[in-house]
């Protein structure tokens, strides 16, 4: 009896550690989408500082993109980026063969690429939560470990919007709160148990950047002056510091778990409710 639990003890100590223990970025192939300029160069940057393989941008910006990848390539090396010019709503197909033709594998994807444009809401959507819902499931089925693939990270960005109750940006929220759910659905312990796909939500709070620059003015039916106090009130971090919580919560986060970077802290996110594998199992 004692050692039938001993050995069970250790089992599940083992395997606790395996899933908590360090994942190391090194010689990884990366994809993060919306890298030319912001958050998304952030990340790749710190990607290449954990001196992966490559890291691959794909943007629509050309001009801005070209000028990333020039940037990386006199930093890390010609071999460590390159940037695929195209749009994430409509070009998943070719540019994912156009990956699939120079590299055998991806090991981690960056939903990264997003708007927040709320006299375009549909925009906002099929950037937001169409674009990186097509390009999880694709990325997923080639990952997964129960069909041929041999595991991987999906990282996908959202934002405190993703779970705050205000009155602003609701077409944007709309798409964050959507990305969440995918995320800790896709990423829920009962599917990585058979994919070893770690999928994870990473919540920015306000981030220095263009984006944020221009939030203010994305359309909506508020004076601007409420919204400019609004986001006034919150405290704005860098780009680099969300680049490194990326590299943080690719390397030590649990799967299908949120995690917030505000004002230059990280944390799990608020209000996510669980249902748990060890439920679904008692079922
Ligand atoms: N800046 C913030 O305060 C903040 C806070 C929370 C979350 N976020 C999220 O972080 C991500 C990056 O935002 P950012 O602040 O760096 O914005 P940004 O506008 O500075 O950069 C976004 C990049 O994505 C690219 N992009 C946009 N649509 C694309 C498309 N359809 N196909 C390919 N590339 C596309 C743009 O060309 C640009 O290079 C977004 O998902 C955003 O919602 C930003
Ligand atoms: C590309 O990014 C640059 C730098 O932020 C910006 O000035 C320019 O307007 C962007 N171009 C397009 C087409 O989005
Ligand atoms: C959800 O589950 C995780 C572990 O799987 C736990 O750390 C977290 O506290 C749980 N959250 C809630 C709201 O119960």
């Amino acid at each position: 009896m004692h050692v039938v639990a001993v050995f069970l003890c250790l089992l599940v100590t083992l395997s606790h550690v395996k899933a908590e223990s360090e994942i190391d970025l090194k010689d990884k192939v990366t994809v993060v989408t919306g890298a030319a300029r912001g958050i998304g160069r952030a990340i790749a940057d710190n990607l290449l500082k954990e001196e992966v393989e490559v890291v691959i941008i794909v943007d629509k910006n050309l001009t801005q993109g070209l000028v990333t990848e020039t940037e990386f390539k006199s930093t890390y090396g010609e071999e460590k980026v390159w940037f695929i010019h195209g749009d994430v709503t409509t070009d998943l197909d070719w540019v994912f063969e156009k990956i699939f033709e120079k590299y055998d594998y991806v090991d981690i994807l960056v939903n990264n690429a997003g708007i927040a444009k709320e006299d375009d809401p549909v925009l906002t959507l099929l950037t937001n939560i169409v674009a990186p819902a097509l390009w999880s499931q694709k990325f997923y089925d080639v990952m997964r470990k129960d069909k041929e693939g041999k595991g991987g990270i999906i990282l996908n960005i959202a934002s405190i919007e993703a779970y705050t109750k205000d009155p602003f940006f609701r077409a944007y929220k709309t798409s964050k709160f959507g990305l969440l759910g995918l995320s800790v659905g896709l990423g829920h312990e009962w599917n990585y148990m058979t994919s070893e796909v770690k999928v994870i939500p990473l919540c920015p709070g306000l981030t220095d950047t263009d984006m944020a620059k221009e939030a203010v003015n994305v359309g909506e039916d508020f004076e601007l002056e409420t919204i400019a106090k609004y986001i006034g009130s919150m405290t704005m971090q860098s780009a680099d510091v969300v680049g490194q919580a990326a590299v943080t919560v690719c390397k030590t986060g649990k799967t299908g778990t949120a995690y917030t970077i505000e004002a230059d802290k990280l944390f799990e996110s608020p209000y996510i409710q669980n249902v748990t594998a060890e439920f679904l199992n008692s079922l």
